[in-house]
């Protein structure tokens, strides 16, 4: 008995597909996808130098705890002698306080705090040796470049478009700071502190997160 109609036809087809692959190596040969952002640990403390000066402002010394299995982000900001730090406390619900020992700002944002994987999507722009270090480089919609290091993939350094530049002094995973820290003063509840939305705040900002909300805070407003 003659094998079914079906496999007749399919005995060619299979001959065909065999010979396109083989005559054409490029179909079967994939070039290497570019490399990934690594994802923000769910938890770290990093120092980071901060360089103002190409947007009008100073030098800083920025402590960033980023806690994200607690939703929250705080930036405790030291500007080159100046004795009186200012911290920037943002939660996940979008609420942010800006405080020194005198003032408070609180501010509203659209969206709340950076998951781990934010820079999924960056797109890459290949190898660049930054602060002496072998990095990978990325840009994300054109407000961030972002360098890891190529070998640990800890970040190494981020630029603004506004000229801002963060260079990452030290990286620690698991790094969190206690709950009595997070804590707005008194000073940020009472008639006299300000209330301001994100498109009103790009004066203090001064933080990764700020920046990379601003954008989404902006879309949202319009
Ligand atoms: C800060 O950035 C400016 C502009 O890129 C640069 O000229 C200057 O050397 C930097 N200062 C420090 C201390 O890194
Ligand atoms: C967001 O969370 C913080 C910290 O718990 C709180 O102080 C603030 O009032 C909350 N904001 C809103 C809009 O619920």
């Amino acid at each position: 008995m003659a094998p079914p109609a079906p496999l007749l036809l399919l005995l060619p087809l299979l001959a065909i597909t065999a010979g396109a692959a083989l005559s054409n190596p490029a179909a079967t040969t994939t070039e290497a996808p570019p490399p990934v952002p690594t994802p923000w640990p769910e938890q770290f403390h990093a120092v980071m130098f901060t360089n103002l000066t190409e947007s009008g402002g100073r030098l800083q010394l920025i402590d960033l705890y980023y806690d994200w299995p607690r939703g929250r982000n705080l930036n405790l900001i030291r500007s080159q002698l100046s004795g009186d730090p200012k911290y920037d406390v943002e939660w996940t619900n979008g609420t942010s306080y800006i405080f020194d020992s005198a003032s408070c700002r609180t501010i509203k944002f659209a969206v709340g705090i950076l998951p781990p994987d934010w820079l999924r999507g960056a797109v890459y722009l290949g190898r660049e040796t930054t602060d002496g270090f072998d990095c990978h480089v990325w840009t994300k919609v054109d407000f961030i470049w972002y360098y890891e290091d190529v070998v640990t993939h800890r970040p190494v350094r981020w630029n603004f478009y506004t000229g801002m530049q963060q260079h990452v002094m030290s990286f620690n995973v698991g790094g969190v700071l206690e709950d009595s820290q997070w804590q707005a003063p008194a000073h940020c509840f009472n008639d006299h502190a300000a209330m301001a939305t994100g498109a009103d705040a790009v004066d203090t900002m001064s933080s990764l997160l700020w920046f990379a909300r601003a954008p989404a805070d902006a879309a949202a407003a319009v």
